[in-house]
């Protein structure tokens, strides 16, 4: 076995398949068959999958499941979620009913501001870099006016660049905070390109201006990248309704459920460890629009989770509160999504999630999100509070079990009819099938 190789990237693709069938797996010719069992058949559409990265070599499939009935600003929305937890879809979808008769979301885009910034060093005299910056503001918008001609058609581009002294923190440390309108886009590329140019113009002006030029004060750029810390590219997910309006075949005793659901999310509002897990079931239903729609999940969840420490303290995304016998519940998210650009017009399953979604906008896109992690939300503490989660959990699961017990359809059948009203265990549907198979 040989575990490194120099020049992989170098060899075509069924060298690629044959080094990892040769060098991991016992039976290369079985490796080789499932790694191609994977490839779709259209070879055009096959090509297209590979050069979205480097060293493909095949695909890795995740369920598209669909969650209707989401009425979101009295609008009605169907989602389409990619995502391999069993209850996630069917969660999403219960909730989504569930407030469709109680009034639906009501969502509200509180900001779209995103944020890149040239981090740089300056040794010299701060009042004089404050003046110096003043002087060559102008250059920023006007020297990158061809790369922002594009965006400023579609009326965003740069709003705004500011110099930020950080010496307080890191000796020498400033910082051009640079504020973007990236309209539909997800904006990285254009964020990054402006940057680097800023940064270039800074370097170009220092060099040109007498008093930048010696050793002593020279402004020494370290790097230029966008912020995926997006505070101010923020949407508001709401419900709400009368106390007693809560009451359904789950919720017997409304005005307990809400105590006892305002009480939980109180609990993860001051409790790091619950806030995390909580926060996780809202990024359920997050990540599988955001994944569905072909936008970065990382730098929502990288986002979304330095918010949610935005106090020093590790905190809920979600509120929720029993007022005049109304209860309300909503989630802050800072979502720099796109529909335009990326992967948007490119991964075919992409274009059809956003044809479902009625091809919105990115604004849209955020408030669709926004309902998503909330019903998510809202499905995963109701259980917590009540029933409890495994159950509504291994149900969903029973089905992944059957499979790795590889079960036939009779026998799924006679398992599910089993469970309907038993709990399910994995040791349970174990000894189940095997006395079935006896
Ligand atoms: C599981 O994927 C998500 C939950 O743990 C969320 C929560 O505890 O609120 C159920």
């Amino acid at each position: 076995m040989k575990e490194n190789i120099n020049g992989f990237s170098k060899l075509d693709k069924q060298e690629k398949i044959n080094w990892i069938a040769k060098n991991f797996f016992s039976d290369a010719d079985e490796a080789v068959k499932m790694i191609k069992r994977y490839w779709n058949a259209d070879e055009a559409l096959q090509k297209l999958h590979d050069e979205f990265i480097e060293n493909t070599v095949t695909n890795f499939y995740l369920p598209f499941g669909i969650a209707p009935n989401f009425l979101i600003n009295k609008e009605w929305y169907t989602l389409p979620m990619v995502i391999e937890e069993s209850s996630v879809v069917a969660a999403a979808a219960k909730s989504a009913k569930f407030w469709s008769v109680r009034g639906g979301f009501k969502t509200t885009v509180i900001g779209t501001e995103k944020i890149g910034q040239v981090h740089f060093l300056f040794k010299g005299e701060k009042q004089k870099l404050v003046q110096f910056i003043n002087q060559i503001k102008p250059l920023f918008f006007s020297e990158t006016a061809v790369v922002t001609q594009n965006m400023r058609k579609r009326g965003g581009g740069i709003r705004e660049v500011e110099l930020r002294d950080k010496t307080d923190v890191l000796s020498d440390y400033y910082q051009l905070h640079v504020t973007f309108d990236t309209k539909d886009s997800m904006g990285a590329n254009f964020i990054n390109s402006c940057l680097e140019q800023i940064a270039d113009i800074l370097k170009k002006q220092a060099v040109k201006h007498s008093s930048f030029s010696d050793e002593e004060n020279q402004i020494d750029v370290v790097m230029s990248i966008l912020s995926n810390y997006v505070p101010n590219c923020l949407v508001r997910a709401e419900v709400s309704c009368r106390v007693e309006e809560l009451k359904s075949k789950d919720i017997e005793e409304p005005q307990l459920f809400a105590e006892k659901f305002v009480r939980a999310v109180k609990i993860a509002e001051i409790e790091p460890f619950r806030a995390v897990t909580h926060n996780k079931g809202i990024m359920n239903g997050v990540d599988a629009v955001v994944v569905a729609t072909g936008n970065d999940f990382r730098a929502v969840e990288a986002g979304v989770h330095a918010f949610a420490a935005q106090s020093g303290v590790y905190s809920s995304l979600s509120h929720a509160i029993i007022e005049d016998g109304i209860f309300k519940f909503w989630v802050d998210l800072p979502l720099a999504l796109g529909t335009v650009g990326g992967l948007t017009s490119l991964h075919p399953m992409v274009k059809m999630a956003l044809q479902i979604l009625k091809n919105p906008s990115a604004e849209q896109l955020m408030q669709i999100i926004a309902a998503a992690g909330l019903a998510q939300n809202f499905a995963a503490v109701k259980s917590l509070t009540t029933t409890g989660i495994q159950k509504g959990h291994m149900k969903m699961h029973l089905m992944n079990i059957l499979n790795q017990f590889k079960a036939t359809d009779e026998e799924k059948v006679a398992v599910a009819a089993h469970f309907e009203k038993e709990i399910v265990s994995h040791s349970a549907v174990v000894e189940l099938l095997e006395s079935l198979r006896k």
